[in-house]
């Protein structure tokens, strides 16, 4: 049996906490944990059929895109109850106009949009919610910019918790708000921003007994890190040249580094692609920190974009995204919110839809393709992080009707307008 224990990342730490202890922050040092194992030897090959067959069994922990792959997050002891709701199994999608405008490129899409609530958070959520569960928490609590609330929601629902989110005032979607709320969660409006909002759930939580589900709980990375797992057994376990993907408070940079990591070690893959973080010029702290070799993070005051996903100042787990950068010779860029636009209008003519901070991806690639940092015709894989779905606000004010604005008319119910509407737009098959 593999066996699994948590270990502060800090060098002059290396604290593992006591069964009982707080697992998100280290009570020695204010570091953050991560799961270590000790893996029973593999036979790679013989994983690699077990995983494959399982895509054919009716049981759901198997229907799990993450849970098929529970050889490499044993954290669950027997008798645990596995909370999923069928996450992960999500596609890969060619594209054609956006690799061609962002590159050319090969680029493939990662759509995370296709999760149950959403959002690439599912895959964390379920492993956290089961420690959760395992350890005999009743309620469980997060700070978000809207996606992680959706989905510890729904998951804390299914599992029969209570839920509690802290949002920014007026900052977040619509739509994630209206499905936190439909799963029954509590919401808490506080602050101007998410950091703000997550500093107090980060003060209060000890004294309130408060179960953190932020991407700082270190069982969300081992979640989230299956992502590569199934992408690269999707890829016929042949590793792309780079994995780029949006950056706000860094768990998911994070998890991918550490999966890829893992699989190298264990023999799964023979390379390491590159990892690339993505942010929004108004929220890039993690991209000047690259950018100016710093030795700490200097936090942005008042995030701003429209990618309200990403509207973040003080990534949490930035150590553990620039360790990634630096195991995978990975790279940070940062992109406009017109850059971000862009990319999405393109990404939509390949008819992919998505939220923009999951846009965010493509609008880096292109950068750093005319930067000469990706070569021109490189296998990349983009990870879009959010459904189309989740910000359909953002949609509707890029796309509000006017007179300049050919794709949203408004027309006299008679058919003599309509006549003259549809010939005058050209809106006639040739
Ligand atoms: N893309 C989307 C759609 C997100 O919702 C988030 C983060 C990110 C990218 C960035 O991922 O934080 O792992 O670097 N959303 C969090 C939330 C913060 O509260 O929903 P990250």
């Amino acid at each position: 049996m593999s066996s699994a224990y948590l270990q502060c990342i800090e060098e002059s730490c290396g604290k593992r906490p006591a069964p009982r202890d707080e697992e998100t922050t280290c009570a020695q040092c204010g570091g953050l944990f991560e799961v270590r194992y000790e893996f029973e030897p593999f036979d790679v090959e013989a994983l690699r059929r077990a995983w494959h067959q399982r895509r054919l069994s009716g049981e759901p922990i198997d229907r799990s895109g993450v849970w098929r792959f529970r050889e490499l997050i044993p954290f669950v002891e027997p008798g645990d109850r596995v909370i999923s709701l069928s996450e992960g199994s999500t596609p890969m999608v060619g594209t054609r106009r956006a690799g061609w405008w962002a590159g050319p490129i090969h680029l493939t899409i990662k759509h995370q949009g296709n999760n149950p609530t959403g959002s690439f958070k599912d895959l964390g959520m379920t492993a956290c919610i089961t420690r959760a569960v395992a350890r005999g928490v009743k309620m469980v609590a997060c700070a978000s910019t809207g996606n992680t609330s959706s989905s510890m929601a729904a998951y804390a629902a299914r599992a029969g918790l209570k839920a509690l989110l802290f949002v920014p005032y007026r900052q977040i979607s619509a739509a994630k708000l209206a499905q936190a709320l439909d799963f029954g969660a509590t919401v808490v409006e506080v602050g101007d921003t998410f950091d703000q909002a997550f500093k107090l759930l980060r003060e209060i939580a000890p004294e309130m007994g408060l179960y953190l589900v932020n991407s700082i709980n270190p069982f969300r990375i081992e979640g989230q890190k299956t992502i590569v797992v199934e992408m690269m057994e999707q890829r016929a376990w042949r590793p792309p040249d780079f994995i780029v993907v949006p950056g706000g408070n860094l768990g998911n940079a994070s998890a991918i580094g550490k999966g890829l990591r893992e699989l190298k070690e264990m023999g799964f893959i023979a390379k390491v692609p590159r990892v690339v973080v993505v942010q929004a010029e108004g929220a890039n702290p993690f991209y000047r920190l690259m950018r100016d070799g710093d030795a700490e993070l200097r936090p942005v005051e008042k995030p701003s974009t429209e990618a309200t996903a990403i509207r973040i100042g003080k990534p949490a787990n930035w150590k553990k995204a620039r360790r990634v950068l630096e195991w995978t010779g990975g790279l940070a860029e940062s992109v406009t919110d017109e850059e971000i636009f862009e990319a999405k209008t393109l990404l939509a003519e390949d008819g992919v839809g998505c939220e923009p901070a999951s846009a965010a991806t493509v609008a880096g690639i292109r950068k750093l393709v005319r930067a000469g940092k990706i070569e021109r015709h490189a296998d990349v894989v983009a990870v879009l992080t959010g459904n189309q779905l989740k910000d359909t606000e953002y949609v509707m004010r890029h796309s509000a009707a006017s007179e300049a604005n050919p794709q949203r008319l408004s027309v006299e119910p008679t058919l003599e307008a309509l006549r003259a509407a549809l010939s005058k737009h050209d809106l006639v098959p040739a």
